[in-house]
């Protein structure tokens, strides 16, 4: 039976003043719930634009448990995707960082992906023939993550397509300082 999902008390039971029920640390439930919840509608930093001077010059993390990678592409733009191949979900980029030229290779069946997460080429297409390949579906390429936002430099991402904004989430930036004015958490487990 569930402890804590769907109990916000006992969840705010975990934590009185300065003590901290040991569950936070090792329950898997709370593991859960904030691999589901708190990750992905928080806003994380994933790296620096300075790791992506170059066209093809990517970087690799993880929001929870979802690994995810930001490359920049031809056009200047930096791209966030879902480090997944939309196949059958191998890691395309298993390296922290590293340039990979004009696109992305699936080490499974070599589908190819452009700097956007576009898809570039499927090879051997037909003998796909009869096995449930969804064209539909590979056409769209790698999944691009849309709420990016770069502040100084900092790339920041929210997997969550609904939720709080970059801003409404740290608050405003004090002007006459780089500290933010964020008094408690903007996320909370339910
Ligand atoms: S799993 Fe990537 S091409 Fe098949």
């Amino acid at each position: 039976m569930d402890r804590y999902r769907g109990n916000s008390q006992a969840i705010a039971d975990l934590v009185k003043g300065h003590a901290v029920h040991r569950d936070v640390y090792v329950n898997e439930e709370i593991f859960e719930l904030e691999m589901e919840q708190l990750f992905p509608n928080s806003w994380i930093y994933i790296g620096h634009e300075s790791q992506l001077k170059n066209t093809g010059d990517f970087i690799t993390s993880k929001i929870g448990n979802q690994p995810v990678l930001a490359s920049r592409h031809r056009d200047g733009q930096v791209y966030v995707l879902h480090n997944r191949c939309p196949h059958k979900g191998v890691k395309i980029a298993s390296e922290p960082c590293g340039n990979t030229g004009k696109f992305f290779r699936c080490p499974y069946h070599a589908w190819s992906f452009k700097t956007d997460g576009s898809l570039l080429a499927i090879p051997l297409k037909k003998g796909y023939e009869g096995t449930g390949f969804d064209a539909d579906q590979a056409a769209k390429g790698l999944t691009r993550i849309e709420n990016v936002k770069i502040y100084r430099g900092l790339i920041f991402v929210r997997l969550a397509k609904e939720g709080l904004s970059f801003e409404e989430f740290f608050g405003d930036p004090c002007p006459r300082s780089i500290t933010w004015r964020t008094a408690r958490p903007r996320v909370s487990l339910r």
